[in-house]
């Protein structure tokens, strides 16, 4: 057991509430509404992690809600804001004005992930994606504007069109592609305590879920150096939905549902954030053996959590419409018991990118 002090019991405020950290070797489910708290509560856990264990996390932030985990509050004390300096925490940025970028080398995807980024089929598109199966891409040679001249000026056809489309789809114009500079999956290759991926500020749709892809098929190529990392994904919704929209989420969906299902050996494991249960992916969902859960209005979500996770005793799960922001249900292998918390304070600042409205000056 690693206690991880989370905050305090609801019962009774002056008893501390306690999660074990040891058992986030498996899979974590988040849910709450919209204002709920859960990004509060994902950061206070996470924070207590990163001081009690020795786990590697990953963080995908669709909402840069994480952007600021390397810098603690002004009334945290010296000697944990000490603690925290030492941790290795990096922060790669997708808005083109903060340093470091988080940039992916296109041709690390594999062919099935590049042929998805360009919303290519096997067997619809048969020619050009035979012609991207074989294309060949070396790491050092990749050069947008000659890649593209070689292909669109192809004497194969199909070359040509696969050239043609890339070019129409704008796909190398997205300031995700390394293009040279180093990818994300260096850093992670480090396992540096925790490595946070605002993915939110990318302009084109595209770029997060490709970010994502990227990040995950690497991990999961590299799945038998057996190097553990917690993959935090809050609005998990965007990553793994019960019905993909795109070829990109279709990839994706698939990806996290294989890590969901076959990851935990290989310590891979997921710690996902999301709204409401029918939001994910199901075969995702049940494999999920910790519940974090906030206030929830809605009895037809909740009757689906009691269904997925039937260690849930239901006289807690229907008190959840009840919880004030930042109280939490926790149940599963990480409690003991199911226990009802409210939640601490976090030590680092919280990122978002809710803007003040400023006064207008008189
Ligand atoms: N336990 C808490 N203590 C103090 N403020 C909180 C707490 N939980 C949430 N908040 C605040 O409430 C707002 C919404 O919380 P957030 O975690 O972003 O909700 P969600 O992720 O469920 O939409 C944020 O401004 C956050 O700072
Ligand atoms: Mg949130």
């Amino acid at each position: 057991m690693i206690p991880l002090a989370v905050g305090t019991t609801v019962e009774g405020p002056e008893r501390p509430a306690v999660i074990d950290g040891s058992r986030l070797n498996r899979h974590t489910f988040w849910c709450g509404q919209s204002g709920s708290g859960k990004t509060y509560a994902l950061g206070v856990v996470l924070e207590q992690l990163l001081l009690q264990t020795e786990l590697p996390v990953g963080v995908l932030d669709p909402n840069a809600d994480f952007a600021e985990l390397g810098r603690t509050r002004d009334e945290v004390g010296a000697e944990e804001a000490a603690r925290w300096a030492d941790l290795d925490i990096r922060v790669l940025h997708s808005s083109t004005v903060r340093d470091p970028q988080l940039h992916i080398r296109f041709v690390d995807l594999s062919v099935s992930s590049k042929a998805a980024v360009g919303r290519l089929d096997p067997i619809e598109d048969s020619e050009e994606y035979n012609a991207l199966l074989h294309l060949r891409l070396g790491p050092d040679r990749f050069e947008r504007d000659r890649f593209l001249a070689a292909l669109v000026g192809s004497d194969d056809p199909a070359q040509r069109r696969l050239g043609l489309r890339i070019d129409n789809l704008q796909i190398l114009d997205w300031p995700l592609w390394a293009m040279g500079a180093t990818s994300v999956t260096d850093a992670l290759d480090e396992r540096p305590r925790a490595i946070v991926l605002d993915v939110g500020g990318f302009s084109h749709p595209g770029e997060p879920q490709a970010a994502a892809l990227g990040v995950l098929e690497h991990l999961w190529e590299r799945r038998m150096e057996r190097r553990p990392l917690l993959i935090v994904i809050d609005e998990a919704h965007n990553f793994c939905p019960p019905i993909p929209r795109s070829s990109v989420e279709a990839k994706l969906t698939e990806l996290l549902i294989q890590i969901a299902a076959e990851g935990r050996k290989f310590g891979l494991w997921l710690f996902l954030s999301t709204q409401r249960p029918t939001k994910i992916h199901p075969n995702v969902l049940s494999q999920c053996d910790n519940l974090g859960l906030m206030r929830m209005n809605s009895p037809r979500d909740l009757a689906e959590l009691a269904d997925v996770f039937g260690f849930v005793p239901r006289h807690l799960l229907e008190q959840s419409p009840g919880f004030r922001k930042g109280e939490a249900l926790f149940a599963g292998a990480f409690t003991e018991e199911p226990q009802l918390v409210r939640m601490g304070r976090r030590l680092t600042v919280e990122g978002g990118s809710d803007l003040a409205v400023a006064a207008r000056a008189s």
